[in-house]
């Protein structure tokens, strides 16, 4: 391959804060790592930057709801955001924060460049107040009516439903979705950037194969009219940047959001400002953001016009993808109707993921959807039945049979071996151009035939005639194996990193595709890849819903569940099958939840709901608790009330549909009918710690 040295910075839009890390949000990040792992291979330099979106009001919120400063907070979530991501193998160079002091100076500078430029604009707004929480409420915290469609329930930036974009003043009836009050309309004067002074620029950058096609028309409609002025201030409180010389006044968490990535990359410099934008000018660097549609508008029109101001070039080209529905169903946040990162971890394969998200991805920003049925089906029969079975079929036999020796491929196997090599120019352009689906699908062609070969030549057979050909035969089916592991190997990097412990090989590049594999003893099999059992997937989703429904399973992590309690996603079946084991907890991780005996001294069951007990606990001296626990199909008010109980006295309360609840009772069993409560000793009293 005769393809120049690249230098390449890519990222990945940067998670807000105040949630975990869910498997929609892995379909961006999965993708680019597959893209990032594939230019690295082909001996490209690529830096990967991302990092947490750590600013603005919801975290505030978020940290004031859990009683820490904001700085712990967050410094907290990035942690559990990091282990999210290894956990999926994302090969991040940088993961860095909004907060920090190069995000700081970063926005700083750049925000004087803006004022020098003349494109920032002083004036008074109206906002929404929060006469109860006493804060000003960004447009996601207000609910209303659209103006447009009309439709009810819709934030106070944009209508989910018919796609328009307003200001929060113009929702009718509107509400805060932190208190549920009224707010009260309030004047202060903000900073906002005069977007319709980038017009021409912006037009032509989106005129040149800035996004695919899809996108660029979206992007048409909103010239249509003037390039609405966008506010980049808010007023305290807020967490965030002050601005300079302004007094009360914060840098809209959006405004030092994209800035994040440029200082992700002065992190990763070890240097300052100036160190990240050399690199950033640096014309032989392509710079690509990997970003889902939703927010198009923030880094085709907003985060250009910020860079051009500056004086910075814009990035070459954004990657657009599309959602992530789960069973044709739309992940919501605040329907719960979402699966964490770590959930799916507990429970499944991330390779599983990564596999199938690849299936599904392609160029276009249309949404994908992961049904369980079609994601156990192609992991089962393709991933394991075909790709899988190449080598773990053929190197136990050569292990076996005939002393672990692998060989020269049989002459016939040679049509074969080539055609698989020189689809690599075909592979190497569906990379490119982030057809993964294109990718999986050649492969598992490729696959098909060579499986085909194995079952013509039946080693198994000729090995009893012919032991020289069986090992020619096994040695081609391997070599057939490890190059379209290579292939898969930015999808797959743990299953590759096994095959080659199997072939004992050396880390493989894309250049290897061409090299025949070296004639050598290879290692004693070892097991690459399971099936998916599909009781895994229904235990996964049973935990889902005991986590959206008390008592057992974690709290929702939910950020903006304010107010609605989380559905199930799913009615799953009692499954039958041993939980993982959780990650390990430390000890003093063990000691923080404190765990206390309770008499049951009311109990009824919630008639909306067919699962939970509303409980009312006498934790003795700790007062009495208010609870709602799953627990209805497996227990009545009678067998409750009178009874000693464990319970979580430290959990922090939890809006739910039917009210709040003060805690979580420990329970064993899978869950519905099956749900058993821990026994006490009656010589135990309430309010006792369980130690
Ligand atoms: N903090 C902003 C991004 C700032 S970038 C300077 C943000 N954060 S996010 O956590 O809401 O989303 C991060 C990325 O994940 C976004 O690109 C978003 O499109 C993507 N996804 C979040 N939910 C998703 C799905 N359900 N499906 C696919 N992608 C999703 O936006
Ligand atoms: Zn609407």
């Amino acid at each position: 391959m005769t393809q120049k040295y690249r230098k390449i910075l890519v990222t990945s839009a940067l998670p807000y804060a105040n949630g975990s890390i869910h498997i929609g949000h892995l379909v961006e990040y999965i993708q680019t790592d597959i893209w990032v792992r594939f230019q690295r291979l082909c001996g490209h330099s690529v830096t990967y930057i991302c990092g947490d979106d750590a600013h603005g009001t919801p975290i505030m919120l978020r940290a004031r709801k859990e009683g820490l400063e904001p700085d712990r907070f967050i410094s907290r979530m990035n942690q559990e955001h990091q282990q999210s991501f290894a956990r999926f193998g994302i090969s991040f160079d940088q993961y860095y924060s909004t907060h920090s002091p190069e995000n700081r100076e970063l926005c700083e500078l750049l925000y004087s460049r803006l004022s020098a430029a003349g494109c920032i604009e002083q004036r008074e707004v109206e906002q929404f107040f929060d006469p109860v929480e006493n804060i000003f409420l960004p447009d996601r915290f207000i609910r209303g009516t659209c103006p447009n469609c009309k439709s009810p329930e819709q934030y106070g930036d944009s209508c989910e439903i018919c796609g328009k974009t307003y200001d929060p003043t113009d929702l009718i009836n509107p509400k805060s979705a932190v208190s549920g009050a009224t707010p009260e309309r309030r004047k202060s004067p903000h900073f906002f950037l005069q977007l319709e002074k980038f017009r021409n620029a912006l037009q032509s950058l989106i005129g040149s194969g800035f996004t695919d096609e899809t996108v660029a028309r979206k992007l048409a409609e909103w010239f249509g009219d003037r390039l609405k002025d966008w506010d980049i201030s808010r007023d305290a409180p807020f967490f965030g940047f002050e601005i300079p010389g302004h007094p009360g006044k914060y840098f809209y968490n959006w405004l030092d959001a994209p800035i994040g990535y440029l200082a992700g990359l002065a992190k990763f410099l070890h240097g300052n400002a100036a160190d990240a934008l050399e690199f950033w000018q640096d014309p032989d660097v392509e710079i690509y953001h990997f970003i889902g549609k939703d927010i198009v508008y923030f880094h085709a029109l907003f985060w250009p016009a910020i860079l051009i101001a500056s004086g910075l070039h814009p990035p070459r080209r954004l990657f657009v993808h599309g959602h992530l529905t789960v069973n044709g169903e739309k992940m919501s946040k605040s329907r719960g109707t979402f699966i964490n990162a770590d959930q799916y971890a507990r429970f499944l394969d991330p390779q599983w993921l990564r596999y199938y998200l690849a299936t599904r991805l392609t160029a276009t920003p249309a949404d994908l959807d992961l049904s369980f049925d079609d994601f156990t089906a192609r992991v089962n029969s393709e991933l394991v039945g075909k790709l899988a079975n190449l080598i773990s079929r053929c190197a136990p036999m050569l292990s076996r049979n005939l002393d672990g020796k692998t060989g020269i491929p049989l002459a016939d196997a040679l049509p074969l071996i080539k055609e698989i090599r020189e689809a690599q120019a075909t592979v190497t352009q569906l990379y490119e151009e982030r057809n993964y689906a294109g990718v999986t699908r050649l492969i598992c062609q490729l696959a098909d035939k060579a499986n085909k070969y194995v079952e013509d030549q039946a080693p198994w057979t000729l090995i009893k005639k012919d032991t020289e050909a069986a090992r020619g035969v096994l040695t081609a089916a391997l070599e057939c194996g490890r190059i379209l592991t290579l292939y898969l190997k930015p999808i797959l990097p743990t299953y590759a990193e096994k095959v080659e412990a199997c072939l004992r090989l050396e880390p493989m590049k894309w250049s290897d595709a061409v090299n025949s594999m070296p004639s050598q003893t290879i290692n004693p099999f070892e097991h690459l890849i399971t099936r998916i059992d599909e009781r895994r997937i229904q235990a996964m989703l049973q935990d889902n819903s005991d986590a959206a429904l008390p008592p057992t399973g974690a709290p929702s992590t939910d950020p903006a569940a304010a107010g609605t309690a989380a559905a199930p996603v799913h009615a799953a079946a009692t499954a039958a099958i041993e939980e993982p084991l959780a990650p390990t907890c430390t000890i003093d991780q063990f000691a923080a939840v404190d765990l206390r005996v309770a008499r049951v001294l009311e109990a009824s069951a919630v008639t909306e709901s067919d699962k939970l007990m509303r409980l009312v606990l006498d934790a003795g001296p700790l007062g009495k608790r208010n609870i709602l626990a799953g627990i209805k199909k497996a227990y009545t008010a009678e067998e409750l009330t009178g009874r000693l109980v464990i319970f979580c006295a430290n959990l922090a309360p939890r809006k739910m549909k039917f009210g709040v609840s003060e805690g979580m009772i420990l329970a064993s069993g899978p869950g519905g009918a099956e749900v058993f409560l821990l026994a006490v000793d009656s010589k135990a009293s309430p309010g006792q710690r369980v130690h």
